[in-house]
């Protein structure tokens, strides 16, 4: 048996503008390197586990994490606090498994960036212990327990970065309960713009300023964005996609924590970009074009637009990611 592996999860764009907490995708970069050793038993375990967080029913005793690179000391080393591990307890326990288990990780993406931090090393964590252990679940099995790591960082367990860094691709969680995960196919030459303004919004705090109750107006366009958002990748009809790529509901609140936001959109617009949104919970904001030209020129002029704002960025250029979580070595 593999004692040690090494697995690369991307970074994702959630919500894709209509679809709060149900339509993600997964990018080729940046990502999260995560290694996994199995260590013998003999291993110190861990006597002081967090009692208050919400994964207090399953154990981190044989759990450490030994190693954290790229995270600037933010990222506690308490295995409870962490979602990779608490990805990989959530997965011990449904295995019944007492392995003593070792994570690294090498955080290769911003924290709080809105490109799925927590989601990615929770992803790969769960596929490299799936592999190590040789527990052959299915990659869609292994995304409830990254779920439980998103849980563990804002509270709530939402699949639209876990499931398309686990799986790759456009995926659509069609319901929670019981868990529907449908990956959609989308046109070859669809590609990604994502500028990264340096500053940071904790998931937990944009999702705090959402009201609870929607008007049913709003559920009704939001609904016919989302059905023709999905419509328009699978035909595929770009015209439908950039038509549908409109939130009246999650947006229109979450724009003011966003300083540049509106601005920038309209930019990336007018330079041809078919859609732009908030990357999952922000500050991350994410357009799609139909070609690679012209999603350069639209991560170029939001950069600019940034820069004259005085706010450092950074920008990726990428397809739809198709693989999803992989095994390094
Ligand atoms: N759907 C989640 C949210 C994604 O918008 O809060 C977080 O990345």
């Amino acid at each position: 048996m593999t004692k040690s592996i090494k697995v690369f999860a991307p970074a994702t764009v959630a919500n894709v503008t209509c679809g709060f907490d149900i339509l993600g995708f997964s990018v080729d970069h940046p990502g999260d390197e995560v290694i996994v050793k199995l260590s013998n038993s003999n291993t110190t375990m861990r006597k002081k586990v967090n009692n208050t967080d919400l994964s207090r029913s399953i154990s981190f005793q044989n759990i450490k994490i030994s190693k954290i690179t790229g995270d600037n000391k933010d990222l506690p080393l308490d295995p409870a606090q962490n979602t990779a591990a608490v990805a990989i307890a959530h997965f011990l326990k449904h295995i019944k498994s007492n392995a003593h288990v070792e994570i690294i990780l090498h955080k290769k993406m911003p924290l709080g960036s809105g490109l799925g931090s927590s989601a990615a090393s929770a992803a790969a964590a769960v596929v490299a212990i799936n592999e190590l252990l040789g527990a052959n679940l299915s990659r869609t099995q292994l995304v409830p327990f990254a779920m439980e790591g998103e849980r563990a960082a804002c509270g709530v367990a939402h699949a639209d970065n876990v499931a398309p860094s686990i799986l790759g691709g456009f995926v659509l969680i069609r319901s929670y309960t019981p868990l529907d995960i449908i990956k959609i196919p989308t046109p070859n030459d669809l590609y990604c713009s994502i500028i990264h303004p340096h500053v940071i919004v904790a998931t937990k705090d944009a999702r705090n300023i959402i009201k609870s109750t929607v008007p049913l107006t709003n559920a009704i366009t939001q609904s016919g964005n989302v059905a023709g958002l999905i419509a328009g990748l699978m035909l595929p009809d770009y015209s439908l996609i950039a038509r549908s790529m409109h939130d009246v509901i999650i947006e229109p609140v979450r724009a003011i924590l966003f300083p540049g936001f509106l601005e920038v959109k309209q930019i990336a617009l007018a330079s041809g970009a078919l859609g732009v949104g908030i990357s999952g919970s922000g500050p991350s904001i994410f357009a799609l074009s139909k070609n690679k030209i012209t999603a350069n020129k639209v991560a170029n002029v939001m950069k600019n637009a940034f820069h004259r704002l005085g706010i450092d960025n950074e920008t990726f250029v990428s397809k739809i990611n198709q693989v999803g979580a992989k095994i390094l070595e």
